[in-house]
């Protein structure tokens, strides 16, 4: 069964087909693509979702569509992915996000990152997760700092993009089990 995880403003969730519209508009959006290769066609962004999706299907967790919970409407995706690529840190299971712009810089990306968090670590019992982005990202670093998670010190070059591409450079963010229990016990009972 698929995982539901929710906080007081964000549902994280298995898809339904009337995501896809919303995905396929940020997924054409430059500014929500700014930091990756190209935006995507409606045809990408459907097989995107579809791959997402099947993903979540056998095992439960994955990137949950992110759904706002006071109006019910799709923002995006927040979750947990086991990546594909030839990362020189594998194996890792890696946190991401990707919201749609009206739904920036109202703190809903961090939110939601904290239950996918806790899903990982109270839940999966995972030894740590990783984030990386192109060092361009400075938006998405912001959220992974909110998070707890530290720089480390080597960053790396994406496998899938070429040569002397200007994104092809990436840090790589990470937060240990143990840092994610001592920062929940450390926090305020207020702030969960
Ligand atoms: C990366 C991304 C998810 C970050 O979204 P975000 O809204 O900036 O991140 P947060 O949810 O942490 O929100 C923080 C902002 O909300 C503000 N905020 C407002 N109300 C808040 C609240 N109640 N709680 C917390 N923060 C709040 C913060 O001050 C901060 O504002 P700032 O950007 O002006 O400093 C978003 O920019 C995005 O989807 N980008 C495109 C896709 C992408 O690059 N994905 C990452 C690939 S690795």
């Amino acid at each position: 069964m698929p995982v539901e995880l929710c906080s007081p403003r964000v549902v994280l969730r298995q898809w339904r087909d009337a995501d896809y519209e919303p995905f396929a508009q940020l997924n054409a959006d430059p500014h929500v693509m700014e930091h990756f290769p190209a935006v995507l066609s409606s045809a990408q962004s459907h097989a995107m979702a579809d791959k997402i999706r099947g993903l979540i299907e056998p095992r439960g967790w994955g990137f949950w569509a992110a759904e706002h919970k006071t109006s019910g409407r799709f923002m995006g995706f927040i979750g947990l992915h086991v990546p594909e690529d030839a990362l020189p840190f594998q194996p890792c299971v890696e946190i991401g996000w990707r919201l749609a712009r009206p739904f920036w810089g109202q703190g809903l990306a961090s939110e939601g990152a904290r239950i996918a968090l806790a899903y990982a670590f109270e839940v999966l019992q995972l030894p740590s997760v990783v984030a990386f982005t192109a060092l361009s990202n400075l938006r998405s670093q912001a959220v992974m700092r909110r998070l707890g998670m530290e720089r480390e010190v080597q960053d790396f070059d994406h496998p899938a993009l070429p040569d002397g591409h200007a994104l092809r450079r990436h840090c790589l963010y990470r937060l240990n089990r143990s840092q994610w229990v001592a920062g929940v016990s450390a926090a305020p009972a207020d702030s969960a």
